[in-house]
């Protein structure tokens, strides 16, 4: 039999062009998100190289997940340590990192006693795991289980078959129906929806709502806030109803919008305390990591053998957890995420680009809204310029970069969208969503 590793994997990156790794990547990598825009060999800062030597500002940061950038010395050595000394444990032991993590991400989100934390590898498994504590919460009568759950058009919430039921775009879930049931989305913001979900005559006719699941600002939609007082209006129904108050934080949270969670901005939140939140992306700072923090009551919904991981709660990975909150902690990057945050957008609002129509979101999670539907090809022009962007819409770029960013690498951004002009970015030529959707426009 033929060796099945046919050179020194370690020597790996010196090999090779963009171009001869793309070509490789189409004849062994699954096609599901098309061909790579570039294969990237190294990274440092907020800075990757590809295959090629170009080097990009990464201001998209793995879609929301490098929190301290690339290759960060704190980070890398904290988790070469851990794997020098227990680089994995079966879920019948703990490990000091595990519990340290669960302790601080309590911590974090100032949850009452009696919370709890499920450790997960990724945003969907931690939005799947929620989905199964909704199905946990008891009818009022105390006879049998809530199946009613609440989500939003335009939200996102993951991949797999749960989190793919809460997912509202039909791309995506129409190829894999029946989804698990129950899901009804409502239309975004709209309280007056919300409010007729919780009436009599819906509870009568479809049964109590078990949860409504929303993320604080819509990622994938392309970064949009919920109305002022929308999440504690939800808060008050769903408290009424005994239904849970799930928030999807996988985007938003650790630190991206320049709070550990963006529900504890008085502006977005206004003081509410949910049952739920769901976190991954930056959790780990590139390290696959997610989380379920159960507050209070919540934390009792899953029982014993009712839910597991082989590899949660992964020592190697609750590590790179634990340092990239310590980092973003020592370092001040809350403070730099809301003062960066807020020069990249107004450096990009007054940047003088007729494409340019406004900046939306919060901290390091922004959207650029053009006045046309180019966001395909601004990207690729980005990309040429040496800049990471995403068209999150066919009319809109999402960065969100290392929360390390400094004003320089802002000020070189802003500097690249004003070079836009409406006339020199060509027309669209393609859809920019099919039902198989390659488009940019995809991510996770
Ligand atoms: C709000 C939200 N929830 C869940 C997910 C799924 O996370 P993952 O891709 O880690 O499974 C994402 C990913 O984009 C997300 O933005």
């Amino acid at each position: 039999m033929s060796t099945v590793i046919p050179q020194d994997a370690s020597a790996l990156s010196a090999n090779g062009s963009v171009a001869a790794w793309t070509e490789r990547y189409t004849g062994a990598v699954m096609d599901t998100f098309g061909p790579p825009q570039r294969v990237l060999v190294r990274g440092e800062g907020a800075y990757v190289w590809d295959a090629d030597g170009k080097r990009y500002l990464d201001l998209l940061g793995g879609i929301a997940v490098n929190s301290l950038g690339h290759a960060h010395p704190t980070l890398t050595a904290a988790i070469s340590a851990q794997l020098g000394t227990l680089g994995h444990v079966s879920n019948f032991f703990g490990t000091p990192a595990q519990i340290a993590l669960a302790e601080t991400l309590l911590r974090a989100a100032e949850a009452p006693d009696g919370s709890r934390v499920f450790l997960t590898n990724s945003g969907t498994e931690a939005v799947e795991a929620a989905f199964k504590m909704t199905r946990r919460v008891a009818s009022s009568s105390g006879v049998g289980t809530r199946t009613r759950v609440l989500a939003l058009e335009g939200a996102f919430h993951g991949r797999t078959m749960g989190a793919l039921a809460l997912t509202a775009k039909p791309a995506y879930r129409e190829p894999f129906e029946p989804l698990p049931g129950g899901v009804e989305h409502l239309p975004f913001g709209d309280l007056a929806a919300l409010d007729a979900a919780f009436s009599p005559q819906a509870i009568a006719e479809r049964g109590e709502v078990a949860a409504l699941v929303v993320e604080p600002v819509q990622g994938e939609a392309g970064v949009r806030s919920l109305p002022p007082g929308y999440l504690a209006a939800a808060r008050r129904l769903t408290t009424t109803h005994g239904a849970l108050l799930v928030l999807d934080e996988v985007q938003t949270g650790m630190g991206r919008c320049g709070s550990w969670f963006a529900y504890q901005q008085p502006e977005i939140g206004g003081g509410i305390v949910p049952d739920v939140v769901t976190v991954a992306k930056g959790l780990g700072g590139g390290f696959p990591v997610g989380a379920v923090i159960a507050y209070g009551a919540a934390a009792n919904l899953l029982g014993r053998g009712q839910h597991g991981s082989t590899f949660g709660g992964n020592p190697v990975a609750a590590a790179a957890a634990l340092t990239t909150i310590g980092v973003i902690e020592r370092d001040g990057l809350l403070a730099n995420v809301r003062e960066v945050g807020a020069l990249l957008r107004q450096e990009i609002e007054m940047c003088g680009s007729p494409l340019v129509k406004e900046v939306r979101g919060r901290g390091l999670l922004l959207a650029i809204v053009l006045h046309e539907p180019v966001a395909p090809q601004v990207a690729r022009a980005a990309l040429e310029a040496g800049f990471i962007v995403n068209a999150v819409a066919p009319d809109a770029i999402r960065l969100a970069p290392p929360l390390i960013l400094t004003a320089e690498q802002a000020m070189d951004a802003a500097r690249f969208f004003a070079t836009l002009a409406v006339e020199p970015v060509p027309p669209v030529v393609e859809p920019v969503e099919t039902p198989s959707d390659q488009s940019e426009e995809d991510d996770a």
